[in-house]
């Protein structure tokens, strides 16, 4: 017989490591975000808050089920995002769609959303300050969808999600708490990475199967 959650997941195998004083979800009150799912969409349509506006198509807000368990957090918008105004559309999100694919799941039963609403030129990494501006959207995010589960893609989402200067090496394979909710958050490497690193897919996969056991758990 299992007691807590913890000793579930310890009997599961699944190593748990819960940060003390876990960080608060929101970095922000602005009303402007405290709206709906479309009311949320139509501020961040039109965001000029950061330089990014300037070189964006449109803004990739997010996609997938309103209420899905399992919450994908990416960087930001490469090219191809800013042209179809939806993340992980490119060579990367296909290989995310075949990630998915591994664990019985698709695109339309998770929520995918990036760090970033717009653009950075030339796919250079997001500014601190440029995160720190658009973070308020991905909090209202996770409050409205209230994942059961957060899986943070490469290292930069890594790194700002659990406020980390630690490798993506040493982040990955465990499972963090995030936010006031505790949500059980698991690092793994970006698809872009493992596009260029075929070899690092062996540890990708003991990700997923990670994120699939703590799915399962909750259900
Ligand atoms: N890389 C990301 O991190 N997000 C996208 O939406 C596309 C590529």
């Amino acid at each position: 017989m299992v007691g807590t959650r913890e000793q579930y997941l310890e009997a599961m195998g699944i190593p748990v490591w819960v940060p003390r004083g876990a960080k608060p979800m929101r970095t922000s009150d602005s009303d402007e975000i405290n709206g709906s799912w479309e009311d949320l969409q139509d501020v961040v349509r039109v965001c000029t808050k950061c330089q990014l506006h300037q070189g964006r198509t449109q803004t990739v807000f997010g996609v997938g089920r309103n209420d899905a368990d399992l919450l994908i957090v990416g960087e930001a918008p490469g090219a191809e995002e800013d042209r179809c105004g939806e993340p992980f559309v490119g060579r990367a999100g296909q290989l995310l769609n075949a990630m998915l694919g591994a664990i019985q799941l698709t695109r339309e039963d998770v929520y995918i959303a990036n760090i970033l609403k717009c653009r950075p030129p030339n796919n250079r990494d997001p500014k601190p300050e440029e995160a720190a501006t658009c973070t308020p959207y991905l909090e209202r995010q996770i409050e409205l969808l209230q994942p059961k589960i957060m899986l943070a893609l490469g290292r930069i989402a890594a790194q700002w999600l659990l406020q980390s200067n630690s490798t993506i090496g040493s982040l990955r394979g465990r499972e963090f708490a995030f936010g006031e909710q505790a949500t059980p958050l698991i690092v793994s490497y970006h698809p872009a990475y493992l596009l260029r690193s075929p070899l690092a897919k062996a540890k990708a996969w003991e990700d997923l199967v990670l994120v699939r056991r703590i799915l399962q758990v909750h259900k």
